[in-house]
C-alpha cells in the first residue's frame, strides 16, 4: 500500500469512551504508522450545534487530547492539532462558500436529519448548513487523499470532492479528491446492550479505571430468564455476551456453550469480561493519569502539532490565493 495523506477529525466532546475508540481512534493509532496523518480536534465544528453554550468546551478539548494520546496517536509520527489554532481553515471556508452551490448544502442528507433530531436547538443557522463546506476545508487545505470515516460522514465526503472539483475546474488543479477509508464497522454494544453512546448513558470510558470498569460491567442486565447459576442462558440476547465476543474474542465460544449448558454463572462471565476489557482500559487509564497531571506537556504537544499542520495549510493557501488571483499586493 503506497502512502496517502490522511485527515481526519473529531469533535471534543469530553471523554471518550470505548465506542469512539472502536469507531476510529483505533484506525488511525494504525494509520499513523505508514502515511502522513494530519489529526485535529474540530472545536468550530462543535459549535455548528452547539454555539450556546460554550462553558465546557475547553476542558473537552483538553480531556480529547489527553485521550488521544492516551490511545497512542503518536505526535512523532502524526502531527495532531486544534482546527481553531489554523487561522487558514477560515480562509479557505470562506473562499468555498464563494462557490458552493446551496443546493449542494441543502440537499445533504445530514441536514435535514440533523434537523429534525435537534430539536431542541436553533441550528437554523448560516454556520450549520455550511458545515460540510468547512469539513471540505478542513480536509483539502492538507491536500488529504484518503479520509477515515464512519458511513454518516460520506455525503460529506462526496461534498468535499464536488467542491474540489469544481475549484480545479475554476481556477486550476489544485486538489486532489480524497477517498475514504470506511472504517469498518465494528459497534460497539454499551451496558444496556443499545449501541454505546454518551447520550444513551450506557458508557464505558476508555479512562475508566479497572473498578470501574468491573462495577460498570456487574450491573447489567444478563438474561432475565436465568435465575440460578445452573439454568440454561441464551447468551444471544446477553449483551455481556455480546461484548464477550468483543473483548474476549479466543474465550467467547467456550462461554456461549457453558453458558448455554448452565455451566457458568453470569457474576464468574461477568469478572471474566472485566479482566479482559481491563488489559485494553487498564494501560490507558495508567497513561492518562501521566497526561492528566501535566497541563504544559499537553499544550506543547499540540503548539508543535499546530506549527506543523499550519506550515502545510499556508502553503495550500499561497497557491490557492494566486490561481484564483487574490494575491494582489
Ligand atoms: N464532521 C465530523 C463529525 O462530526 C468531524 C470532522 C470535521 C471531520 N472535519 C472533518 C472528519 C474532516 C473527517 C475529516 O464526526
Ligand atoms: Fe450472559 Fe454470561 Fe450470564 Fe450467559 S453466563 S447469561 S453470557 S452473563
Amino acid at each position: 500500500m503506497s502512502s496517502k495523506i490522511i485527515v481526519s477529525g473529531m469533535r471534543p466532546t469530553g471523554q471518550l469512551h470505548l465506542g469512539n475508540y472502536f469507531g476510529a481512534l483505533e484506525n488511525w493509532v494504525r494509520l499513523q504508522n505508514d502515511n502522513e496523518c494530519y489529526f485535529f480536534i474540530a472545536d468550530w465544528h462543535a459549535l455548528t450545534t452547539g454555539y450556546e453554550d460554550t462553558s465546557e468546551l475547553s476542558a473537552n478539548i483538553d480531556e480529547m487530547i489527553i485521550d488521544w494520546l492516551s490511545a497512542g496517536l503518536d505526535p512523532e509520527k502524526c502531527t495532531f492539532f486544534l482546527q481553531s489554532n489554523i487561522k487558514e481553515h477560515a480562509e479557505l471556508h470562506l473562499l468555498f462558500s464563494m462557490i458552493t452551490p446551496l443546493s449542494w448544502l441543502l440537499r445533504c442528507p445530514t441536514y435535514k436529519d440533523q434537523m429534525n433530531e435537534l430539536k431542541d436547538k436553533d441550528i437554523s443557522t448560516y454556520g450549520f448548513l455550511g458545515y460540510p463546506c468547512l469539513m471540505a476545508t478542513d480536509i483539502l487545505i492538507y491536500r488529504s487523499t484518503a479520509v477515515p470515516v464512519g458511513e454518516d460522514q460520506l455525503p460529506h465526503l462526496e461534498l468535499t470532492r464536488e467542491i474540489a472539483r469544481r475549484f480545479n475546474f475554476l481556477y486550476g488543479e489544485i486538489f486532489p479528491e480524497p477517498e475514504a477509508i470506511l472504517t469498518k464497522a465494528k459497534i460497539l454494544p454499551g451496558t444496556d446492550g443499545r449501541k454505546m453512546s454518551k447520550s444513551y448513558d450506557n458508557t464505558i470510558l476508555m479512562g475508566d479505571p479497572p473498578d470501574v470498569v468491573a462495577q460498570k460491567i456487574s450491573i447489567m442486565v444478563t438474561d432475565p430468564a436465568r435465575i440460578r447459576k445452573t439454568d440454561p442462558g441464551h447468551p444471544d440476547i446477553c449483551s455481556v455476551f455480546a461484548m464477550q465476543k468483543i473483548f474476549n474474542e479466543t474465550e467467547a465460544p467456550s462461554v456461549e456453550s457453558d453458558c448455554k449448558a448452565g455451566k457458568i454463572g453470569c457474576v464468574q462471565c461477568k469478572k471474566q469480561l472485566a479482566e479482559k476489557m481491563v488489559e485494553l482500559t487498564g494501560q490507558i487509564y495508567e497513561r492518562r493519569r501521566h497526561y492528566s497531571a501535566d497541563k504544559q506537556l499537553i499544550r506543547d504537544i499540540i503548539h508543535a502539532g499546530n506549527k506543523k499542520a499550519s506550515e502545510t495549510a499556508s502553503r495550500t493557501m499561497a497557491e490557492v490565493r494566486k490561481a484564483m488571483k487574490i494575491d494582489w499586493r
